[in-house]
């Protein structure tokens, strides 16, 4: 038996390059050796977007497309849709009974989440959606989820829960660690930290090759440098970040003439658009055969949505029995 993998995204928006190095590369190796899982985390997405239901109503069709574009294989992987598994839902409020609201409030990826970190503007949904991710994880048995360092505080509750269910109830949950994504977060191209479609500083993964060109133009460069011959210091700039996670062997030449200043910044930017249209031509190819065919795409959906269904199913009458909820078939 191989082992699973749960992982996924909140289908709030586009995913872009910092995505791709992040997670999306790795899953697509990790399909070939686990079987894995991918969700839509649609209503995850609710936690935040409740108010705008189009948004995510769009974007779980244009993550799907995304995942598909970089070669996660519905073949090989198990793409499903959060809100369609209602044992999900069922599981978290089942959770919810043994975790206390103390433990949520101290969540450290909740807190930066929050606009205010104020336990009162919160809203229950959004506090409580570790609770929910820790259902994603279990429902399915996954003893692996990759994820990016901010996941973590998640992972330590999904395994304190299972742990409490375990003990209070019947050994029948099945503790996941986490893969750690080994690559730092890529940073935006304005320079700010992260990489976020809200911000605007994103390259989207779906991007033409006209977007490429135009988003690489008007990024950030180092401040310092203000003639081309200037030394320039590739530490604070987001086009070196880039190099370095998009062109591993061309990065240290990149590197010596840009601290020498013998390499301008207009030259530098224009190998990175060349590497990054490399990188995205083909999953715009694979992109378009999905989107020409969205009568695909729901069977595609459809098929890993009922798969994981089955799963649930499966873990829901276990997780009944073991809490003595099993009272009849109705
Ligand atoms: N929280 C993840 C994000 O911020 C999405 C997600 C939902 C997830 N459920 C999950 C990730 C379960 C890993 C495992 O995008």
């Amino acid at each position: 038996m191989k082992e699973r993998i749960l992982t996924g995204d909140r289908t709030t928006g586009k995913l872009h390059i910092g995505h791709y190095i992040g997670s999306l590369r790795n899953r697509v190796m990790l399909q070939e050796q686990y079987e894995t899982f991918v969700l839509l985390a649609d209503v995850q997405a609710l936690t935040t977007h409740y108010d705008q239901p189009e948004l995510i109503r769009t974007h779980l069709r244009e993550v799907a497309l995304d995942y598909m574009a970089v070669g996660i294989d519905p073949e090989k992987s198990t793409i499903f849709v959060q809100s369609m598994i209602p044992e999900i839902a069922e599981l978290t409020v089942l959770y919810s009974m043994f975790v206390t609201v103390n433990l949520l409030r101290h969540n450290p990826t909740v807190k930066a989440e929050s606009k205010s970190g104020s336990l009162d503007e919160m809203y229950y949904g959004f506090l409580g959606y570790p609770v929910s991710q820790a259902a994603d994880i279990t429902f399915c048995k996954a003893t692996i989820v990759p994820a990016g360092d901010d996941q973590l505080p998640h992972l330590e509750l999904t395994r304190k829960i299972v742990r409490k269910f375990n003990e209070l109830y019947k050994p029948i949950l099945l503790e996941p660690r986490v893969r750690l994504s080994e690559v730092p977060r890529l940073v935006g191209t304005d320079g700010h930290v992260k990489m976020s479609k809200s911000v605007g500083n994103a390259i989207a993964l779906n991007s033409s090759t006209e977007e490429i060109a135009f988003k690489i133009r008007r990024a950030t460069t180092d401040p310092a440098r203000v003639h081309k011959n200037d030394p320039g210091h590739p530490d604070v700039c987001p086009i070196y970040a880039y190099h370095q996670a998009f062109r591993a062997d061309g990065a240290d030449e990149i590197r010596d003439g840009c601290t020498k200043g013998t390499m301008g910044c207009a030259a530098c930017k224009g190998q990175l658009t060349i590497a990054l249209e490399e990188l995205i031509a083909p999953m715009r190819e694979r992109r378009s055969s999905y989107e020409t065919n969205p009568k695909l795409v729901d069977e595609i959906l459809i098929r890993g949505t009922r798969r994981a269904r089955a799963i649930a199913q499966d873990t829901m009458q276990e997780v009944r029995e073991a809490m003595g909820l099993n009272y009849f078939d109705i």
